[in-house]
């Protein structure tokens, strides 16, 4: 079983609006309602990748209804701390004539001390029947920002490897606690360190330091670029993507996150869960909505995953020696 936390769950409304401008009137070709937040996003394509997972977080209102009932009739086991405000709505406007994106976030409800508590309980009965965990995306407010760390730990005592896809300080606050994945995108990453990073130089410099400060793999997704994966133990690799058509490129990293724990559960070799996991992101650029993508498609392009070991001169050197 995989946990995992969509702390920031809500209503996703995805429109597909042919040449959208600021001000027009519409009616959508397309209208997808379902529920979202990375969290969910990673638990769908972990149901499509076959892995029993549950997923749990905040849920308040008849957004929180709606978004429990819809991922149980689709399957997925939802284990929400009910809260007393209302679960946001995210609305995203698709424009495939212009090629654009775009959002309006809802706020989100404010959570308080008591419903924080129960969802730490919460976390730690579920990470009792857990083989992995993954946190994923924000917070709402009401969260302090040692949220994640404490959370991490809670997985490190039960021995349920943790997979980590968070930004800014709730990311940086979560690293002394070790979680053993991360999975910055690079503007992440850049925040992260704090300067401009080079491809793929820089990222993996700043991917060994932050193994060298005890994570165990670090993955770097670099959008069409593919991911570099620095790793404690499986070397330093780079997996680019073949190119594809761009439907929607929201959730992309959250796919591979899903593509990299299933191949975990799988006990995949390090590489092998690194083509997963830049399939799955890749499927999910290639097909409308986020954490859509199908089976099919990731497995039609993993095979098309191109995987190069960038440690391999320091592999020959130290042959050499
Ligand atoms: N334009 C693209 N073409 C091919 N693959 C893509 C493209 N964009 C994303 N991907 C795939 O998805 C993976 C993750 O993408 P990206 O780096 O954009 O994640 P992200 O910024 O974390 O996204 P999000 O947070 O919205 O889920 C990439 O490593 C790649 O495999
Ligand atoms: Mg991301």
């Amino acid at each position: 079983m995989i946990t995992v936390l969509c702390a920031n769950a809500g209503v996703d409304k995805t429109y597909e609006v042919e040449n959208f401008a600021v001000g027009g009137f519409y009616h959508p070709r397309r209208t997808i309602t379902a529920p979202g937040g990375k969290g969910i996003n990673v638990a769908r394509v972990l149901k499509t990748l076959g892995q029993p997972v549950v997923v749990t977080g905040f849920a308040g209102g008849n957004n929180g209804r709606f978004l429990t009932q819809h991922l149980r009739s689709s399957g997925i086991q939802a284990d929400f701390v009910p809260i007393g405000e209302e679960s946001r709505v995210v609305i995203s406007i698709i424009d495939g004539a212009q090629g654009t994106q775009t959002r309006v976030d809802e706020v989100g409800p404010l959570v308080t001390p008591s419903e924080v508590d129960r969802l730490r309980r919460k976390w730690d009965r579920l990470l009792d029947r857990s083989d992995l965990a993954v946190i994923a995306g924000s917070a709402p407010r009401g969260v302090s920002l040692d949220l994640y760390g404490e959370l991490v730990e809670t997985a490190r005592k039960k021995k349920a490897p943790l997979i980590l896809d968070a930004h800014d300080e709730l990311l940086a606050r979560a690293l002394s606690a070790r979680p053993v994945v991360i999975k910055p995108n690079l503007s992440e990453l850049q925040r992260l360190v704090n300067g401009q990073l080079s491809v793929p130089d820089g990222v993996v410099e700043a991917g060994k330091q932050l193994v060298g400060d005890g994570i165990n793999v670090v993955v770097t997704s670099l959008g069409a670029r593919g991911a570099i994966a620095v790793t404690d133990k499986h070397g330093i690799w780079w997996a680019r993507p073949p190119k594809v058509k761009v439907v929607n490129s929201v959730g992309s990293g959250d796919a591979l996150v899903a593509g990299f724990a299933a191949a975990s559960m799988e006990r995949k070799p390090f590489d092998e869960r690194l083509r997963l996991a830049v399939a799955a992101g890749t499927a999910n650029a290639a097909t409308f909505g986020a954490g859509a993508c199908s089976e099919q498609e990731i497995s039609k392009l993993l095979p098309e995953v191109k995987l190069k070991r960038l440690d391999a001169v320091e592999q020959a050197e130290s042959a050499e020696q």
